[in-house]
């Protein structure tokens, strides 16, 4: 893990926005999720929907593609596709990561 540069400024990122950013080869989506700001990968896990599209609402991100939902701080699914409650519909929890904000850019630790 390392922390990279997002080329996003954290003022930019309002409470319950989805903001896209790309850093080398991981798409990300960042949100604030009660003050702070959260990251997760940008591509859901079921079949690829691109999250940055899709709404949040108190700390829950809904892929725009299936309807799959997720708590944007632990990755955790709270719907599958579909609306299917966990386990049936099987789709694997969202990555996140850590975030911070050095020098008012938000930083992201990524897997290297
Ligand atoms: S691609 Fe996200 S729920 Fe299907």
């Amino acid at each position: 893990m390392s922390w990279q540069r997002t080329g996003i400024r954290a003022e930019a990122i309002a409470e319950g926005a989805l903001v896209a950013a790309t850093v080398g080869a991981h798409s990300l989506v960042l949100s604030r999720v009660a003050g702070e700001i959260r990251a997760a990968d940008g591509v859901c896990p079921h079949i690829g929907g691109d999250l940055a599209d899709g709404s949040m609402e108190e700390g829950r991100l809904t892929c725009p593609l299936h309807g799959a939902t997720f708590d944007f701080v632990t990755g955790a699914v709270r719907a599958d596709p579909f609306g299917v409650a966990p386990p049936e519909g099987g789709v694997e929890p969202l990555p996140v990561f850590p975030a911070r904000t050095t020098d008012g850019e938000v930083e992201v630790d990524l897997p290297s």
